[in-house]
């Protein structure tokens, strides 16, 4: 009952909360977090539950319209996802533009952002057709932008949408298949990456959720918002944790292997260093994703590649900073992307694909809140106040005189 942001504007209050580590910036129906019990649930339903048991696109249909499909729903969006997948013709042109080693994230956001040219008819944020059609647009578009980064990095030439295939395979066919060559592809390894979408699809206002909803509380169109949240999530402490981790892993295998020596060196802070994929600003228990991700990570190395040096590392690391008074007192246990960098690894993705593969797990998320917030009459421009540090009133000083 008590309007806050009026009592402070009639106290002329201003409080300063660094990074927001304890200001709500809007009000949401999507996801739940109860970061001291350790608990994750989409629109009420736990993630264990949904990562056993449903596929990613039935839960971006949860978070996106707010309830499970029934089978005819499901069957309708997957067919409108099927007619979007391809990009206009020009828009292919677009990628011959970027460097070759130019990084898969930064291309990524400039092709969701180019969204916005090719597909005008689809921008106006309040006529409910063009939000469906960018949502579907965008849903459907993403992970085939995403592969044309990847084959642009290495030389090869792009691959047309399959539309016989479901989501995440036609996604691994277009990212590893090759023209005229018949891809096989693994259907426990689709079904591991359909999982791990699951577990990335909505985080409610992390870093890139929160600059969605930021650019688009100014009425900037759906592509706009989101080509902005890809690159919220391309930085080290959001997204970008996952080719962290591994880095940091095959860092500590080419200096031998001596985790403790690591562990030490986080602890005293020496250059900074951080045991990447650990901490979480909501989480002070157990990432409950990170709990599925661990056992994924077990059951497909055993498939892919057998015994994996730096998974052994990692659950090293875990066990020896679980068991460390630093990271206890701090409540810092290991997130979702401790782990996810090895699956991607085994499955043959690049470190700089990481990320991406993170964008597209939290893309039905970010369209999500993105509507929630466009569609809330209580929806206010982000306009955060400030705390001025700088000088006093002083008169210019003529060029001459300085
Ligand atoms: N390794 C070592 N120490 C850490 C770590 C870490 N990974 N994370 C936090 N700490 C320490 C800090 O040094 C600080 O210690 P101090 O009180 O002695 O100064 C204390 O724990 C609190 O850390 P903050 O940085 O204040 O916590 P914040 O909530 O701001 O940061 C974050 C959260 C960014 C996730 C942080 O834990 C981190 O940098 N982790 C590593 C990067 C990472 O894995 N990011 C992925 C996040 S999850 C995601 O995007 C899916």
């Amino acid at each position: 009952g008590l309007d806050i942001s009026a009592l402070l504007k009639t106290t002329g209050t201003v409080t300063l909360d660094t990074g927001f580590t304890n200001t709500a910036s809007c009000e949401s129906a999507i996801t739940y977090i109860d970061g001291d019990a350790g608990i994750l649930r989409y629109r009420g339903y736990p993630i264990e539950q949904l990562a056993e048991r449903s596929t990613f696109l039935e839960v971006s249909y949860l978070l996106i319209y707010g309830e499970l499909p029934t089978a005819e729903q499901l069957g309708e969006f997957t067919n409108k996802l099927g007619m979007h997948t391809m990009v206009h013709e020009e828009m292919r042109r677009f990628f011959d533009g970027f460097p070759r080693d130019a990084h898969p994230m930064a291309v990524l956001s400039s092709g969701v952002s180019a969204l916005s040219t090719f597909y005008q008819d689809s921008l106006d944020p309040f006529d409910p057709e063009h939000v469906e059609a960018s949502t579907i647009r965008l849903m459907a578009k993403v992970p085939t932008i995403a592969s044309y980064a990847y084959k642009k990095s290495i030389g090869q030439p792009f691959l047309y949408p399959d539309n016989s295939l479901n989501y995440v395979e036609n996604f691994l066919r277009m990212t590893f298949g090759v023209p005229a060559t018949p891809y096989d592809i693994d259907p426990e390894i689709a079904k591991a990456l359909d999982m791990l979408f699951i577990l990335h699809a909505d985080h409610e206002q992390n870093c890139s959720t929160s600059t969605v909803r930021m650019v688009g509380s100014s009425n900037a169109n759906l592509f706009a918002s989101v080509s902005a949240g890809v690159n919220a999530l391309f930085g080290p402490l959001h997204g970008g944790a996952n080719s962290a981790v591994l880095e940091m892993l095959s860092d500590i295998e080419a200096g031998g292997g001596d985790v403790k020596s690591f562990v030490n060196k986080v602890k005293n802070k020496e250059d900074g260093v951080r045991l990447m994929g650990f901490g979480h600003r909501v989480y002070k228990n157990y990432d409950p994703r990170a709990a599925i991700v661990k056992k994924a990570a077990q059951d497909v190395m055993n498939r892919m590649s057998g015994p994996d040096r730096l998974l052994d590392l990692a659950m090293e690391l875990e066990e020896i900073a679980l068991a460390d008074d630093y990271f206890v007192s701090r409540k810092l246990y290991p997130n979702v992307d401790f782990y996810t960098g090895l699956i991607y690894k085994a499955m043959g993705f690049p470190t700089p694909m990481f990320t991406v593969l993170f964008a597209l797990g939290r893309l039905p998320g970010w369209i999500a809140q993105w509507r929630e917030m466009i569609s809330d009459p209580s929806t206010k421009i982000g306009r955060p106040r400030q705390i001025y540090t700088g000088a006093a009133e002083r008169d210019f000083v003529a060029l001459e005189q300085r």
